[in-house]
């Protein structure tokens, strides 16, 4: 591991490297426009059979829906990111009809699909100087019924968006963990052939 937690091994553009979750928010507001536009970006993500499983739910601050999301996240979570201008629920359809179908079947990739969609969200938020930060840390019962979610989608996490914040918002073992984290090099990760990671 280098110095330098986000040194990159090999060249790659540098929006990679500088996508990064804070908990520090500024709790500023986001107009509707620009939450949408980072959901434009997941919504051309790849998915199989070009099934686009992928939903969102969001919230913005100062709207009524705020506080239902909030309410959603386990304390931990909340604690920071009611400091965010948005929470996202990313959800996904569990079926599919194949193209020239109408039987719906199990969407044997919608959890890999979605994933591909919310690093696009988490990739354009911070081109566009925004950050975003996952949480698998909510109440997924909760909120289902809270937000009526049907049976047939699966809740997967809720993401914090947010303008970073100043560090000393945070509790002191918080402040410590507010820094880019790092990476295990990619031969931990990638072989050439048969399987030896
Ligand atoms: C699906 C998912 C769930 C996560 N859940 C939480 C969470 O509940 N609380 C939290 O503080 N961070 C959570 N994280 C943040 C990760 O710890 C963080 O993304 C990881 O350490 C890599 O750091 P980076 O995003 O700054 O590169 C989650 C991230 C993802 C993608």
């Amino acid at each position: 591991m280098s110095a330098n937690p986000r040194i990159a091994d090999y060249a790659i553009n540098e929006q990679f490297i500088n996508r990064w979750s804070p908990r520090a928010f500024t709790a500023e507001p986001i107009s509707e426009a620009t939450l949408l536009s980072f959901l434009e970006a997941a919504r051309w993500a790849p998915s199989a059979y070009n099934s686009q499983p992928w939903r969102f739910l969001y919230a913005r601050r100062d709207t009524a829906h705020w506080e239902r999301y909030l309410d959603l996240l386990v304390p931990f979570n909340r604690s920071w990111a009611q400091q965010a201008s948005a929470l996202v629920l990313i959800i996904s359809k569990t079926t599919f009809a194949a193209p020239g179908t109408h039987e719906e079947k199990p969407a044997l990739w919608h959890t890999f699909d979605t994933g591909s969609a919310w690093g696009h969200l988490a990739l354009q938020a911070s081109i566009s100087g925004w950050h975003t930060h996952g949480m698998a840390g909510f109440d997924q019962a909760l909120a289902r019924e809270t937000l009526k979610i049907p049976e047939g989608y699966e809740l997967h996490a809720m993401v914090a968006i947010g303008k970073l914040g100043d560090k000393a918002s945070l509790d002191e073992a918080l402040q410590a963990r507010e820094v880019p984290s790092p990476r295990r090099p990619l031969s931990e990760l990638a072989a050439e052939g048969d399987f030896s990671l």
